[in-house]
């Protein structure tokens, strides 16, 4: 089943808060409902942010009273701002609320009812191609992981994470698709624990073999010759390779490096910010002191404890040994290999988007 989809005319999620304990499908009938669902991370995970906000895009025009092109555009623009404030540091929000306004404004004959229609086309064509990369990823990263090896993951960047499949943790699952024969070490990811309530969720039913781990147990891992390989996602990355994950990436990176371990980032290359030259130039996330003082609800510091908590950190480049896309595996200099990368993915979409608008064109001539 998808993490982000369209049915009876709304937008649904799984409830991702609420796993494992309780698995819950939520409804969503505007862009309002979806940025809220952005910010409180009922959905979360780049990609996965990204397809809500594009289906969030759809519900805005669905919603909007124009009776106008410019008018519709007017209310999408509109939109298309509330949900990139949702959250600041994955791109593909941005990236997907961008496409689907691009696609609006390119229809300069339509009226409003066409838009609406077409939206809702890109939007679906979005998630299809979500699942697509991924398991494009997944296939390119498999190829650099050896039968037999100890993976160490961080964060949950699975099929709760996109809209199925998931970047690496599509590694993992492209490898046991392939009959290789692996184990995951689990990073609990605090604070929110999106590694212990997430990943270990997706991996028990996946049957993929797999520990738990608390965060700070990686370093002993990787020292005592435990990891083989350690391979994460991403939310931006900058056009020189620096990469924007889930706090405590960089110091995993680190530590991996100081063990000749190999690093690997799994992203589509939507998740590629060629806008931005390096990783300081990534706006972090910083979130509300619950996430810290409360673990399931209950509280494990004093009340009133100050607290710092910041979403995401930066891992330069040099920690980097490959990032994996759906174009391949970008090496260093990744500013020569993701832009080769993100150009290709570009020209590719911009020909199946073409040959969509065009088969609507004739759908419509038709009618
Ligand atoms: O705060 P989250 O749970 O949205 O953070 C998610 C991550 O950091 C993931 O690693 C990243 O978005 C890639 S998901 C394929």
């Amino acid at each position: 089943m998808r993490s982000v989809f369209w049915e009876e005319n709304r937008l649904k999620l799984i409830d991702q808060r609420l796993l494992p304990a309780q698995f819950q499908i939520l409804a969503f009938d505007s862009p309002e409902e979806v940025a809220q669902a952005i910010r409180e991370m009922v959905v979360r995970g780049a990609p996965a942010i990204g397809a809500a906000a594009a289906f969030g895009m759809v519900l805005a025009a669905r919603r909007s009273p124009a009776t106008t092109r410019e008018e519709l555009l007017a209310d999408l623009r509109q939109a298309k701002e509330l949900l990139d404030a949702a959250r600041p540091t994955a791109v593909n929000l941005s990236w997907a609320t961008a496409r689907l306004l691009e696609v609006a404004e390119a229809l300069t004959h339509a009226d409003p009812d066409t838009i609406r229609r077409v939206l809702l086309e890109e939007a679906q064509a979005l998630a299809d191609e979500d699942v697509a990369i991924n398991r494009r990823i997944g296939f390119h990263g498999a190829a650099v992981v050896p039968d037999g090896a100890n993976l160490l993951h961080h964060c949950n960047t699975g099929r709760l994470a996109t809209v199925d499949f998931g970047t690496a943790l599509g590694v993992i699952y492209a490898c046991q698709e392939q009959g290789k024969e692996i184990h995951v070490w689990v990073d609990e990811t605090r604070p929110r624990l999106q590694g212990a309530r997430l990943t270990a969720w997706e991996l028990m039913q996946a049957e993929v073999p797999m520990h738990l781990i608390v965060d700070s147990a990686a370093g002993h891992l990787m020292r005592t010759g435990q990891v083989d390989v350690v391979v994460f996602g991403a939310d931006r990355v900058a056009a020189n390779g620096d990469v924007a994950n889930k706090i405590g990436t960089y110091k995993l990176a680190v530590v991996a490096r100081e063990n000749g371990i190999p690093v690997y980032c799994a992203a589509p290359t939507s998740t590629v910010d060629l806008n931005l030259a390096h990783g300081d130039e990534i706006p972090i996330e910083e979130r509300g002191p619950e996430e810290v003082l409360r673990v399931g609800g209950k509280a494990i510091a004093p009340e009133g404890t100050p607290v710092y908590n910041p979403a995401f950190d930066v891992t330069p480049h040099r920690y980097i040994t490959g990032i994996i896309t759906e174009e391949g595996i970008c090496y260093p200099p990744f500013t020569q290999s993701l832009r080769a990368a993100k150009e290709r993915a570009e020209a590719r979409m911009a020909e199946e988007r073409r040959q969509r608008l065009a088969r609507l064109e004739q759908l419509r001539k038709g009618d």
